[in-house]
């Protein structure tokens, strides 16, 4: 089949990668372009693994085709740190103990970050809503949503 060449911006980047019709674009992140930060864990929009944030919307990758990217600007979790410096959620996901196996994780900082920037204040009831879309089978999510709220708290303090 024919690739598609694409050429889209990854994390600030320009890049562009080839591509057949029918790839995801969570396919293109991981097998093309080496991004293996997002993870594939349904394949079918179900559980958040794979989500990015596509011209700053949250979406699953995993239900966008590669070339849908051309033109576009893409955020996936390699892009979250500050060079050495990890993002308040990702401290804090460290510190509240807020992962086991990993796989959820990505998908779940992508999302929080997303919910984090429309609303730097959420309840704890708005977090929950917010991450419903991203499934965890490993650490039950209180954890979880202890370390959105108080990397929240700690993004409002400056
Ligand atoms: S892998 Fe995309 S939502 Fe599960
Ligand atoms: S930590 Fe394993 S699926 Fe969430």
């Amino acid at each position: 089949m024919a690739n598609y060449h694409t050429t889209t911006t990854i994390n600030g980047d320009a890049v562009e990668f080839l591509c057949e019709p029918q790839e995801t674009l969570l396919d293109v992140l991981r097998d093309r372009l080496g991004l293996t930060g997002s993870k594939e864990g349904c394949a079918s929009g179900d559980c958040g693994a794979c989500s990015v944030m596509l011209d700053g919307r949250l979406v699953c990758a995993c239900l966008v085709l590669g070339v849908e990217a051309e033109g576009r600007e893409i955020e996936t979790i390699e892009g979250m740190a500050d060079g050495e410096r990890l993002h308040p959620l990702q401290t804090k996901f460290l510190e509240h103990a807020a992962l086991q196996c990993g796989i959820c994780t990505p998908g779940f900082l992508i999302a929080a970050k997303a919910l984090l920037e429309r609303d730097p204040d959420p309840s704890e009831t708005e977090v929950r809503y917010w991450l419903a879309g991203n499934l965890c089978r490993c650490t039950g999510y209180d954890k979880i949503i202890r370390a959105v709220l108080d990397a929240a708290a700690e993004i409002r303090a400056g």
